[in-house]
């Protein structure tokens, strides 16, 4: 059962088995990886068992992601077997492989070499509550400035990924009227996901975390960098609890690439 690159055609098998996780990616998340980077897993009868994800940025690293295996087939290797083979393809690609690890991913990828970086919280909690002053609705003549700012907190430019965002949910995207700072969201299987969220000072991203949640209807998830307390304890006020941890961890690399005091919270563990 070795794993190989998986078809497009296979993308529904995907998406029931990080459904079967309990994950909250939907067919388009799975569509970034198999359009812009590589699928990877093992099919049984038809059906992906395991599988993980490679895509290449241009910041000189990789992410990998959508590391599962179905509960039955765990404890085989398979999990080991399939980074394995996305940390040869990004080798090939020249790329430091980066990813966000759960707590039972970081087991499996210590050994290979991975080195913790900073810690991530998943919050989970209520919507609502409008928008406050000062943020405003992002537009087209935004995403430029959103991009490059995203780049320099993230340290790779991502055009097509956010554009991707903007274009799934335009009514949750937002940028600061005065300064340099925006956040997008998407609807997630479960919930909305909030982020990236990018901002210069903490003030200015505290505004642009209320007008998301306060704009977004249903259950919202977010990745908050651990550094960022005085957030964390507002969304706890909000009624937010943890759902899970993440720690960022790349291969042979213990400094963090672009620039962590600006980013806030992540596109997600999926894409970073
Ligand atoms: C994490 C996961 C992908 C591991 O897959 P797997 O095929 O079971 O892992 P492997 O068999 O390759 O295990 C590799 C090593 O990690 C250890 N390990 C894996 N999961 C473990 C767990 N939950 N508890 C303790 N050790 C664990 C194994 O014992 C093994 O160690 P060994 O080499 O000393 O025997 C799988 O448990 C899974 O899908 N979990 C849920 C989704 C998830 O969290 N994915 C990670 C995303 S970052």
């Amino acid at each position: 059962m070795a794993p190989t690159e998986l078809d497009a055609a296979l993308l529904p098998g995907c998406l029931a088995l990080s459904a079967e996780a309990g994950w909250n990616q939907t067919a388009e998340d799975w569509s970034v990886f198999f359009g812009r980077g590589t699928v990877f897993g093992v099919v049984e009868d038809g059906r992906p068992v395991a599988t993980g994800a490679v895509l290449p940025y241009d910041g000189g690293f990789g992410w990998i992601s959508m590391v599962l295996v179905t509960p039955a087939r765990r404890g085989r290797r398979l999990g080991t077997r399939i980074l394995e083979i996305g940390l040869e393809e990004l080798a090939r690609l020249g790329r430091v492989p980066v990813l966000d690890a759960t707590p039972a991913g970081e087991r499996v990828y210590r050994p290979l070499g991975f080195r913790p970086q900073f810690g991530l919280t998943r919050w989970q909690g209520p919507s609502g509550g409008g928008v406050p002053a000062g943020v405003r609705a992002m537009s087209m003549h935004d995403v430029a400035a959103a991009v490059a700012a995203d780049a320099l907190a993230f340290g790779a430019e991502r055009a097509l990924l956010l554009g991707g965002f903007l274009g799934r949910a335009p009514e949750h995207a937002f940028v600061l009227e005065n300064g340099v700072g925006f956040v997008l969201a998407r609807p997630g299987r479960v919930a909305l996901q909030i982020g990236p969220l990018v901002a210069e000072r903490e003030e200015d991203a505290w505004l642009l975390l209320e007008a998301a949640v306060g704009r977004a209807t249903g259950p919202v998830f977010l990745d908050l960098a651990d550094r960022w307390e005085s957030l964390a304890a507002w969304l706890q006020e909000r009624g937010f609890v943890k759902q899970r941890s993440f720690l960022r961890m790349a291969h042979g690399r213990d400094t963090p690439f672009g620039d962590p005091s600006r980013l806030f919270v992540a596109a997600g563990p999926e894409f970073g």
